[in-house]
Order: C-alpha cells, then sequence, then structure tokens
C-alpha cells in the first residue's frame, strides 16, 4: 500500500526507528525461531537482497520453477520486523512459509534480534558494507522510497548518517555489535559485500561451507552468474519493481552494485570529517573494512 506521507523517526530501545519496524513489536520479540532457520542479518543497504537471493538458489534453485518466475524475493525471504499495512506482516510471513529451512531476513542490531534464534542456535549470515558506500547506498534507498523518512539533501542525510540518526540506528555500533557476537556464537558467518563483489564464487563456496551444503561447482558456477547485479537489475523478482512504495524515476533499487561510488559523492571536506568520525567510533573494534577494491 501507498503511503500519504513519509514516516517520521523516533528513539526506539535507543535505536532510531520509524513505526513500520515496531508496529508489530509484540510478535517480532516473541517470535518463534527453529533450529534449521538461517537469519541474514544485515545493515540496510549493505547486501541484503544478494545474499538472499544466493541462499535462495542454493535450497530452493531446483524446486518448482514457479518460486522463482513469480515470487518476488520478498515473499521467499521475509523481513522479519517489517509490519506495513495491507501486507502481510514479516513475522506473519515467516510463520506461514512452507520452506526448510525458512530463510529470514532482518534489518535488527543484534541486541534487538528475538532471543529464540539464540536459543536454537539458528544460522546467521550478517553482511556488512563499507561505511561510505552503505550511507550513499541508503541515500538514493531514502529518497526513492516513500516508506522511508524524508532524507533531505546529500549533506544533510551524512551528517544524520554519522550521528547514527538513520532507520535501524548508526552504522557503527550495528556492524560492530554483530562482529561482537560472533566472536561468541559461532553459527555466524559474517560476510562482506566487497567480497561478494570481488569475488561471487568464492563467497559462494564459503557459504556453502558454513551452511554444510556440497553443491557442486557447475550448481555453484550456474549461480555465480545468476546473481551478477545486471542479472539480478533485470531479474522482476529481485529488482523490487513489483513494490508501489518505491519511486524507480528517482532511483532504482538495483542501483550501481559497485564498491567505491561513494567517490562520486563526498566532497574531500565531507570526507575529512567522515574518517575523523569514523576513527573515533571504530577505535575499540577489530573488524576492517575496505572502501575500495
Ligand atoms: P547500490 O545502491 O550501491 O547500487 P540491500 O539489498 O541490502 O537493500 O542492498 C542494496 C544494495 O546492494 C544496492 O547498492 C544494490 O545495487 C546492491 N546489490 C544488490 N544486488 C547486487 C549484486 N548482485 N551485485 C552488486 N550489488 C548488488
Amino acid at each position: 500500500m501507498k503511503p500519504t506521507s513519509r514516516p517520521e523517526l523516533f528513539d526506539f530501545e535507543g535505536i532510531s526507528m520509524t513505526h513500520y519496524f515496531t508496529d508489530n513489536w509484540e510478535k517480532v520479540k516473541n517470535f518463534q525461531a527453529r533450529p534449521d532457520d538461517i537469519l541474514i542479518a544485515t545493515y540496510p543497504k549493505a547486501g541484503t537482497t544478494w545474499v538472499s537471493y544466493i541462499l535462495d538458489l542454493l535450497y530452493f534453485g531446483n524446486d518448482a520453477p514457479e518460486r522463482q518466475t513469480s515470487q518476488p524475493i520478498y515473499m521467499r525471504v521475509p523481513f522479519l520486523e517489517a509490519c506495513i499495512q495491507g501486507v502481510p506482516s514479516g513475522t506473519e510471513l515467516a510463520d506461514n512459509l512452507p520452506t526448510s529451512p525458512r530463510l529470514i531476513k532482518t534489518h535488527l542490531p543484534v541486541q534487538l534480534v528475538p532471543k529464540s534464534f539464540w536459543e536454537q542456535n539458528s544460522r546467521v549470515v550478517y553482511v556488512a558494507r563499507n561505511a561510505k558506500d552503505n550511507a550513499v547506498s541508503y541515500f538514493h534507498f531514502d529518497r526513492m522510497n516513500m516508506g522511508e523518512p524524508e532524507p533531505g539533501n546529500w549533506n544533510t542525510y551524512l551528517q544524520k548518517f554519522m550521528e547514527g540518526k538513520k532507520v535501524f540506528g548508526p552504522w557503527f555500533d550495528h556492524v560492530n555489535g554483530w562482529w561482537e557476537k560472533k566472536q561468541t556464537y559461532s553459527n555466524l558467518l559474517y560476510m562482506f559485500y566487497e567480497d561478494l563483489a570481488e569475488d561471487t564464487g568464492r563467497e559462494v563456496e564459503r557459504l556453502c561451507s558454513f551452511l554444510g551444503l556440497s553443491t557442486s561447482v557447475e550448481e555453484r558456477e550456474k549461480i555465480t552468474k545468476g546473481v551478477q547485479f545486471d542479472a539480478m537489475k533485470q531479474n522482476k523478482m529481485t529488482n523490487y519493481s513489483t513494490v508501489p512504495v518505491m519511486d524507480f524515476k528517482i532511483s532504482p533499487f538495483m542501483r550501481k552494485g559497485k564498491v567505491g561510488d561513494w567517490k562520486n559523492h563526498f566532497t574531500v571536506a565531507q570526507n575529512e570529517q567522515f574518517d575523523e568520525v569514523y576513527k573515533q567510533k571504530m577505535k575499540n573494534t577489530t573488524v576492517k573494512f575496505r572502501t575500495e577494491i
């Protein structure tokens, strides 16, 4: 359903949120995970759809062809915390998934993830993307998605991004929180968008080994080809062209798919300021990002 106005940000358990992700909170919090569930967790715009599609093909690529030709990726991989009037909520979709395993997407910071995922020891694939490209991608997404708060101009946007005043909170805390979780929770694979862009085939192989899948080399090669940017951009089931709140005349969902596009957006001054903030906020973590490949 098309919203009539853009939502406001508010503080929810210390995180900036919009009502679309908190309206169903009791059900989200009490969501019953299963041991074979696979949670795909990301900060928005880090490559969620890319990894969702890879996992979907790895598990269900050879199932009934209708799955691939008539079910958009966001129906196959429900967005757990999403609650939008007129369409089934993420928890409802997940509860009704007929597949095993269930692939479930979330943008929640690690501390807000329903505890049943940890109790069930479900597998988690976290995807992180360097902060600069992530900010640029999020900016264009917020411009075209009427379900997001008004982004303002690029400079205002970047300031808010550095302050963590974006839906799902600060990028810094998100990637760091999940990185810390990985140190104690062994069923978590922490991936990078930049690695996927550098060598998708290698990352598909990593995923297979984490998930215990013995997918053949031929099958992996086929999947790797099918999930390249141009293929996904052409594919109506993965390019989000079926979502009415998104205005592709402003910017397409599958926008550029590059590492280093931030260089076309950041001024020298913005870059210097960002690097300073980054140094401060990332000083206590060992996670390392690449802003070019
Ligand atoms: P850009 O805006 O930089 O193009 P998410 O799925 O988490 O919302 O992330 C969307 C971002 O991932 C967009 O980035 C999109 O183009 C990029 N993306 C999606 N599929 C991709 C692919 N197959 N290869 C490269 N980038 C991809």
